[in-house]
């Protein structure tokens, strides 16, 4: 995958980086990020976009991963970026992302959030509910400033992954509902508001999707209404923005079609219900996070002790877990992984991967073939990259890793490790009563 390749001395290597030198120099856990797939990753988007010669723009979900190297990374490639919340905003400000590429997501943004978003002049404010319009309606207002808007709309389509749920009511905390007339009279408001400049409408239908079934599938409702709404309030969208959830290859059970396969189906598939409709063909957003990062990133840990249930199972447990990648524990979500040494080498154990935290749902991998392995080896686990950082946390107070980037046989901390001080910085101690 990728840059990652097996180097003369047998071991993994990955942007031309020895994963043994990294832990090293680094120590574990470590995420390793492949920055010359994200680049890869970024421009299959862009090209595809080009060569079907659409006006687009690519939004990095920064949710998946979230740091400031992150999102210079992203202004490198030239993408426009979505954060949903005050924290992301202010990474992609430390980042010096141009604002005017910022997309502002999220289902209760509070008048903090906004008022940033508007101080800050980010280029679109996705509007998810009517008190996020109204409120915002309110602070426009006060500000004298006008706001680039979408309106998220929820198509009525659930994607499971590789099944799509028709609902006619859709049970979902996001986004205006398309079809009950929630969303028809969110856009009456907004259109007649001063406040707003309507650039268009958006939806996103969920997370490691395989086809473009739903994608297509909530075109064309959103069309439908757009159709009526053309007639009803003369409007007509310049953006359509379809949201992320682009899938992604974890194991070899999941089988992702190519992220350009999913732009030319959405793209052909708009075009025609355009051209169906006699609308004029609106610019397309995308919000891809996953597909962007999740493949580039590997978590390289340290194996620590060994227990055997006789018969029944092998635990070897890393020195990390759901910690720093809780996408197991919360989501069985499932993973693979090598020795970072020998990876190479022939399997000949079944070994279940446990992390190291104080709850028995925290293993990584079950029933996991490698080599027999001791403490001084290495485990890399691969497509760690979405979801992994950005959802670390500190359960058991353990220090979250570091992230660092490789490329072109170098590689560079963007992230330093936290340190046991760094856990206590928070902490206040208590006021001892004076006893009297
Ligand atoms: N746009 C919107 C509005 C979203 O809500 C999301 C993800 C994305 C884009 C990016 O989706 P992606 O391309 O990354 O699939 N923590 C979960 C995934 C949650 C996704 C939430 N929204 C996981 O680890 O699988």
């Amino acid at each position: 995958n990728g840059t990652a390749q097996v180097n003369e001395k047998g071991h993994l290597q990955i942007g031309g980086v020895d994963t043994l030198d990294l832990v090293s120099q680094f120590g574990t856990p470590l995420y390793v990020y492949d920055v010359a797939l994200i680049r890869e990753r970024a421009r299959g988007f862009k090209e595809t976009f080009d060569k079907l010669g659409v006006k687009a723009q690519v939004a990095y979900a920064s949710k998946a991963f979230s740091t400031i190297a992150m999102v210079q990374l992203v202004e490198e490639e030239g993408l426009s970026l979505d954060v949903v919340s005050a924290g992301e905003l202010y990474t992609a400000l430390a980042a010096d992302f141009p604002v005017e590429r910022i997309h502002f997501h999220g289902n209760n943004k509070s008048r903090e959030e906004l008022e940033m978003a508007l101080e800050k002049g980010i280029g679109c404010i996705v509007v998810d509910n009517s008190y996020e319009l109204q409120l915002l309606e309110r602070i426009c207002g006060e500000k004298k400033q006008k706001a680039n808007i979408l309106l998220r709309v929820t198509p009525g389509i659930e994607a499971h992954t590789h099944d799509y749920i028709l609902t006619g009511q859709e049970d979902s905390k996001f986004g205006f509902d398309l079809q009950n007339g929630q969303a028809e009279a969110a856009l009456q408001n907004a259109l007649n508001s001063q406040a707003f400049e309507v650039l268009g409408i958006h939806c996103h239908i969920g997370s490691q999707i395989f086809e473009t079934t739903g994608f297509i599938l909530a075109a064309q409702k959103i069309f439908e209404k757009l159709n009526e709404w053309k007639q009803r309030l003369s409007f007509e969208p310049a953006v359509l923005n379809l949201g992320g959830g682009f899938g992604i290859r974890y194991t070899n059970e999941d089988e992702p079609i190519a992220a350009s396969q999913y732009v030319e189906d959405i793209i052909t598939e708009v075009k025609n219900l355009a051209q169906h409709y006699n609308m004029k063909m609106p610019e397309i957003w995308i919000e891809p996070g996953r597909s962007l990062v999740g493949d580039a990133g590997t978590t390289l840990y340290k194996i620590g002790s060994r227990k055997e249930v006789p018969e029944v199972r092998k635990y070897l447990a890393v020195d990390g877990g759901m910690s720093d990648n809780i996408r197991p524990a919360l989501y069985q979500a499932k993973y693979e992984a090598v020795l970072a040494g020998r990876p190479l080498e022939k399997a000949n154990e079944v070994v279940s991967i446990a992390g190291k935290c104080c709850e028995s749902g925290d293993m990584l991998i079950w029933d996991l073939p490698l080599p027999e392995s001791d403490d001084n080896d290495v485990l890399a686990v691969f497509c760690t990259g979405a979801y992994g950082y950005s959802m670390a946390n500190n359960y058991n107070r353990l220090p979250r890793p570091p992230v660092v980037f490789v490329e072109n046989g170098e590689a560079q901390l963007v992230v330093r490790r936290e340190t046991l001080d760094d856990l206590i910085r928070l902490d206040l101690s208590i006021q001892t009563k004076i006893k009297n």
